[in-house]
């Protein structure tokens, strides 16, 4: 279909519509929205044909071509020592680390052959040999025959001359360097500037499989051990692993004067929660029933005082968690290190918990609300994995969505215990459930679960590292804590817990624990735990509920965004869930149950059905049309029962648009759960609309019904901007509770967006005063959405403005994180080359911060075609860098084309795709499969 075509329709609907009211809005979005959709299927039909390859390891016989150990050898101890150069070797200009490294392990299966991880590591011959092998029973040891490394499946391969013996112990001792790059993984460098000066340390990043580039190890989650570590470093630096230091002691190497710091021995552990760090941060701590905390970070930021917040809030999470797990909390220090560059948002090294700067400091100066409860949550999510991950291990990576889904469920229960005031549980219906319902309502997504023989390669378990792991993980686990109640639940694992302490299981041997909880509580279930959560983990998607209030009729159905989706994946269970049900009757509870065949909710002339109270459940719900317009009377017209169903709110406007999206129900309908919205003051609601709405800005920002949709938004949110200008004396504050911040917030952005000349006004004279005075006296909630509106009213002046400030804020990340999406923000298209041009120079913005700079880039209008001509200009460097099944880059490819909606974008991308494919490695075959899928999924994005 032509662009003129296009054009034409909407003019004419444009006529139509001019002068009248909201209805009318809502039709004419309505047709123009459907145009857009049918377009989007014609794509569809055609990308069936063009499949992208799927890319297998190579077979081989040879046990060094397969990724996974041999069982044949168990280690048991190691003793490695490293010393990080945090100076560049004269010669090569090269940072690097040297190590060697001594491990024990013991021989369960005859062998003449051992293997062992290691990534990027130079090993000192030993009479030409890279190790050296000794006994430590009363056998000898073999000789090495040949030994070699193995750069794909990332082997020391030793091969021997003799037979290692079942039963016997063996120990091998290497000497090794390695690079301390600034690739954010293994033992790698970051740098930062303080009193003008550059600063270097070293710091690890293990999980996945990033271990084996720091020193030799068995690189397996099962594969736990014991671990002496001894950092050797310069005078004037700290040295901090998993365990207590021991002592520090003065030695001279080679000349020079260095410190040599031993730790205590670990508990028994897994490879990938290994940490070292190197660095002469300062540190504040406590204790609390003998465990010492200690909060670590540039000396500037504790000295500011950055780390108060974190050190006020570990103990008291701790405490909740020792007390929710029903067992100590097992090692004697818990110390926490924010890292100036840093891939993830943190990462739980037992005893040593790496997190971004942004996620742990915190300054009332410059953080907003939501960059205090994001450091809470995280926090909790880390801690929680001490006991879940740390202390009881899954055995293989296909089963990291418990590791990661629990920590992500959990997390909201520590945070609302340590900020009782926030009422943070409900926010993971909007954090979690309604964000992974977009990915998971696709044809392409992948059940929780996957069998062990699928994940082999770094590249594939780094794949797992998702929004279906995380997010779907923590909503499943959600609902099964409520249909089990959370007593139950805890019983169960607790019990789980206990029985698996130091070592490792599999997912269903939780289920067994929380069945035996189940069962010794008498409580009632339609089938085995395990049956019903198979139906949950063991199939992609979710289901519609439709109920029929008017013959009580339920029923289920998969739910997918894109109605002529295929799903070419099958099932064992036909896409049929076991769902429990949690409803109300014109605002009364009802008895949950279960949805089977006889299942009934039928409703009088003055009765209404809610299902899936507080959303609770993993799935939507359709109503017939008569309850749908009762629910809308309710929302519009009962302020009381609305307020006591706030979750639900939001649940019915983000089932009305996806279903809408769907084709399940007509737009008009999802957009007339808006027209109550000039009513609406809570935030849950809001925010829920206005993920919504972004689809339709995201659509409808390029096409003529962009005028009529900004008016009608102007009415709805206007009213809520007046709501907090009054509370807050002119928005010269910021009201007191938690999810009032956020919807001030969410006013003052909407308003400004939607072009309300009271708000423009309001932030542009703030920025202005900033810009003249060089005081700013914007609240720190507010700055995000002031500066970027600012920016984007503004010019060159605005622009180059908030670039020095950004530059001047290094030291304080909170705020140039600010600065730095802010600047996205402008509509001037050189600003934003200029921009773009700035991401991949690391003296300008972080390696960290790169792809989502570029994604702010792409997310702005006049930003987008820009960001994806320069994505494509840079690839093979951006895919050098960032690539390789790393999170940020397949936020970075959808980033970069959710926008796209006409055929002759789509045609770019996959001729763009094309022609780099066959330089691409896995994990980008598989964005490529989600990105064609996206456009056939969910309109024109
Ligand atoms: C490892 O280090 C510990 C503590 O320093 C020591 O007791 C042990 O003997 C060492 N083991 C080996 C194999 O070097
Ligand atoms: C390891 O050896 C390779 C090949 O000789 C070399 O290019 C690389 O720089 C060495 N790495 C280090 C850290 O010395
Ligand atoms: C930390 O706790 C102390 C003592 O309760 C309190 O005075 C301080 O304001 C808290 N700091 C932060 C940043 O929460
Ligand atoms: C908690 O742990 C203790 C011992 O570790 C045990 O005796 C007790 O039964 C446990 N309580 C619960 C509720 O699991
Ligand atoms: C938190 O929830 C409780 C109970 O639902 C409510 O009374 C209270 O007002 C809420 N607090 C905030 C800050 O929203
Ligand atoms: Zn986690």
């Amino acid at each position: 279909m032509g662009k003129g075509f296009f054009i034409s329709k909407t003019v004419g609907i444009l006529g139509i519509i001019a002068g009248v009211g909201a209805l009318a809005t809502i039709i004419a979005l309505s047709v123009v929205y459907s145009q857009e959709k049918g377009k989007n299927n014609n794509q569809n039909e055609e990308q069936t044909t063009s499949k992208p390859p799927t890319t297998t390891p190579i077979p081989s016989n040879k046990p060094w071509d397969k990724y996974r150990l041999p069982k044949n050898l168990v280690p048991e101890t190691y003793n490695v020592t490293l010393w990080p150069r945090l100076t560049p070797d004269p010669t090569t200009g090269l940072y690097t680390f040297l190590g060697s490294s001594v491990v024990d392990f013991e021989c369960v299966e005859d062998t003449d052959l051992i293997l062992i991880h290691s990534n990027k590591l130079n090993y000192t011959e030993f009479e030409n040999q890279l190790a050296r092998l000794m006994s430590v029973s009363s056998v000898e040891a073999p000789a090495i025959k040949s030994s070699w490394l193995q750069g794909v499946t990332q082997y020391l391969v030793l091969e021997l001359d003799g037979t290692l013996k079942k039963g016997h112990k063996y120990r091998l001792y290497t000497e090794f360097i390695g690079e301390l790059a600034d690739d954010l993984g293994g033992f790698y460098r970051s740098e930062y500037m303080e009193d003008g000066e550059k600063r270097v340390m070293a710091t690890t990043q293990m999980q996945p499989t990033d271990a084996r580039k720091s020193f030799p190890c068995f690189d397996e989650p099962a594969m736990k051990a014991y671990f002496f570590i001894t950092l050797i470093h310069d005078r004037g630096t700290t040295a901090l692993s998993n365990g207590k230091d021991i002592e520090t002691t003065e030695i001279n190497h080679d000349g020079q004067d260095l410190l040599k710091t031993v730790f205590e021995r670990t508990e028994k552990m897994s490879t990938y929660l290994l940490a070292f760090i190197v660095s002469d941060y300062d540190s504040i701590g406590n204790s609390i029933d003998g465990v010492e905390i200690r909060i670590f970070a540039r000396r500037s930021a504790i000295a500011a005082g950055q780390g108060q917040y974190a050190l006020n809030k570990t103990g008291p999470i701790l405490k909740f968690f020792e007390q929710y797990y029903n067992a100590t909390y097992p090692l004697p220090k818990s110390d926490q290190i924010a890292i100036p560059d840093f891939n993830a948002g943190a990462m739980e090294n037992w005893g040593l918990i790496t997190y971004r700067e942004t996620a742990l400091l915190y300054d009332e100066a410059f953080s907003s609300n939501s960059n205090k409860e994001k450091i809470a949550t995280i926090i909790a999510h880390e801690l929680a994995h001490m006991w879940f991950g740390n202390l009881v291990t899954l055995r293989w990576w296909n089963d990291l969505w418990l590791n990661e889904g629990f920590a992500s469920y959990v997390e909201y229960l520590g945070a609302n215990n340590a900020e009782p005031e926030w009422n943070v549980t409900d926010l993971i219906v909007l954090g979690d459930i309604h964000r992974v319902f977009a990915i998971d309502a696709l044809a392409s997504s992948h059940p929780l679960s996957s069998k062990e023989e699928d994940i082999q390669t770094p590249a594939q378990i780094s794949e797992l590292f998702d929004a279906i792991s995380y997010s779907k993980g923590a909503s499943v686990l959600r609902m099964l804590s409520d249909f089990l109640t959370e007593d139950v639940f805890q019983l169960g694992l607790r019990s789980y817990l206990s029985a698996f302490s130091f070592g490792n299981a599999v997912y269903t041997d939780l289920w067994y624990h929380l069945q035996k909880a189940a069962d010794s509580s008498k409580l009632e279930l339609p089938d085995t735990l395990d049956n019903i959560m198979n139906t949950w983990v063991l199939q992609m998607g979710f289901p519609v509920v439709t109920i029929n209030t008017g013959t009580g009729s339920v029923s289920q159905q998969h739910f997918l965004l894109d109605p002529e989706a295929v799903v070419t994946t099958p099932s064992p269970f036909n896409y049929q869930w076991i769902i429990p049900i949690k409803w109300m009757m014109t605002g009364n509870m009802q008895n949950p149950l279960w949805l089977t065949s006889k299942s009934a909710m039928k409703a009088t002339q003055d009765q209404w059905v809610l299902a899936n109270v507080n959303m609770v459940g993993y799935y939507r719900v359709n109503y017939d049309d008569d309850n749908w317009a009762k629910l809308l009377d309710v929302l519009q017209s009962n302020h009381q029962v609305r307020q006591r169903m706030i979750v639900n709110v939001a649940q019915i406007l983000d089932d009305a648009f996806n279903l809408a999206r769907a084709k399940i129900i007509s737009t008009v309908q999802a957009l007339n759960t808006t027209k109550y919205l000039s009513n609406e003051r809570d935030y849950i609601p809001w925010k829920a609309a206005l993920n919504n709405l972004d689809f339709f800005y995201l659509m409808f920002d390029r096409s003529e019904v962009y005028g009529p949709m900004q008016d009608y938004l102007v009415k709805k949110v206007s009213p809520l901007f007046e709501y907090y200008k009054q509370m807050t004396d002119n928005s010269s504050k910021v009201p007191d509770g938690h999810m009032d911040q956020y919807n001030q917030v969410n006013a003052i952005s909407l308003a400004c967006r939607t072009g309300l000349e009271e708000c423009q006004n309001l932030v542009m004279t703030w920025f202005q005063e900033w810009m003249d005075t060089d005081t700013n006296r914007i609240h720190p909630n507010l700055r995000s959405t002031v500066y970027c509106n600012a920016i984007a009213a503004g010019g060159k002046k605005e622009w180059d403005f908030a670039w020095s400030q950004f530059i001047k804020n290094d030291s304080t990340a909170i705020e140039s994180d600010k600065l730095r999406y802010a600047l996205s923000c402008t509509k001037q298209p050189w600003l934003l080359n200029r921009y773009l041009e700035y991401t991949l120079d690391p003296d300008m913005i972080r390696k960290q911060d790169a792809t989502a700079t570029i994604v702010d880039i792409a997310s702005n209008v006049v930003g987008q075609s820009l960001a994806w001509d320069f994505v494509r200009a840079r690839w093979s460097y951006i895919f050098s860098q960032y690539g390789g099944g790393s999170f940020s880059f397949s936020n970075l490819v959808n980033g970069v084309t959710k926008r796209f909606s006409t055929e002759f974008e789509l045609q770019q991308v996959r001729y763009f795709f094309e022609m780099t494919l066959p330089q691409c490695g896995f994990p980008f075959v598989h964005f490529v499969i989600l990105l064609l899928n996206w456009f056939g999924s969910h309109g024109p994005p």
